[in-house]
């Protein structure tokens, strides 16, 4: 374990690995040092569970359903990611109120001003054999990520965090057992492929943005799988193929709440159903999925 490929592409980050051409040394600094405010809007995920979709959601609300931003922005000027090395270059200091980020930290991971500030936080949840499934086609096809092998490879890379941002497992346990969950939004993928409208509706409640039900069927229609993959800004495809082959597997790939049921093996789910059973067992929270 930990081959030489590891240690070639990835850094070793509060016990969590992430890539290091995106998350060099000084953009880690950066974050470590970032002052929130109050009312920044930070939408939190482990990587593979939602975060383009909120990327699209979350600017549209904050914009009254004005899909400028989304058709000219790419999602990850955006809403960036606190923790890539773009954000030390975006001049975030400058932005207008409400700002929007985004990051897959881990609770633990998160800087000193989130603490203090207490920003708004969108937790998205999404079944763990999805977000298996989803990472093990984008490991196929990005090369920034260390090639994930066999599925039986990965599955057990996957279970023992030794993947990118570390273990699903610990990343929902800490964000769910939080102590200042007042000011967290928790949701799930699944709710928001079963009802999108009523998701964008109880997202725009949150961020405090009161919206007509016209504007909030323009919002979901635009955020429907088969319209932001048609969008430019979000479907990554600004990316060069040399980062990213959407020929091997695009980004965004299906799009459906289940699909790790066309993948696993009844062997490897009944695996991963023991561990996870054992893993999540001291996390007060109802699963969809369960
Ligand atoms: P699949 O690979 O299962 O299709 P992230 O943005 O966190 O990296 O997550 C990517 C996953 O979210 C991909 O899952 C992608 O297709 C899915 N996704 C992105 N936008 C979506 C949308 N509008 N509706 C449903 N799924 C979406």
């Amino acid at each position: 374990e930990g081959s030489g490929e590891e240690a070639e592409l990835y850094t070793e980050y509060k016990g969590v690995y992430l890539p290091t051409n995106i998350h060099p040394q000084e953009s880690l600094k950066y974050y470590e040092e970032f002052t929130f405010r109050h009312d920044d809007i930070l939408i939190v995920t482990y990587p593979k569970s939602g975060t383009t979709w909120m990327q699209e959601i979350v600017p549209l609300v904050q914009n009254g359903g004005d899909l400028t931003p989304v058709l000219t922005i790419p999602n990850w000027d955006r809403v960036p990611w606190l923790e890539e090395h773009r954000a030390c270059v975006l001049n975030l200091e400058q932005r207008a109120s409400p700002r929007q980020f985004a990051t897959h930290f881990h609770y633990n991971m998160m800087p000193v001003s989130f603490f203090t500030v207490k920003p708004k936080v969108i937790y998205v949840i999404r079944n763990p054999k999805d977000v298996f499934t989803s990472s093990y086609h984008y490991y196929g096809m990005a090369s920034y990520l260390v090639k994930p092998g066999t599925q039986d490879q990965f599955l057990q890379k996957f279970i023992n965090g030794k993947v990118m941002f570390g273990s699903w497992f610990d990343h929902v346990k800490g964000w769910l057992n939080a102590k200042d969950q007042d000011r967290t939004m928790y949701i799930s993928y699944e709710e928001m492929i079963f009802d999108l409208k009523d998701s964008v509706s109880k997202i725009s409640q949150f961020m405090g943005k009161s919206l007509d039900s016209e504007v909030i069927e323009k919002i979901a229609d635009q955020c429907v799988f088969k319209n932001m993959k048609q969008n430019k800004m979000s479907n990554y495809s600004l990316v060069p193929n040399e980062f990213m082959d959407q020929n091997k597997s695009e980004f965004l790939r299906k799009g459906i709440a289940g699909d790790w049921k066309n993948h696993f093996t009844v062997a490897q789910a009944e695996y991963f159903d023991a561990v996870y059973k054992d893993k999540i067992k001291d996390i007060k929270y109802k699963f969809v999925w369960d």
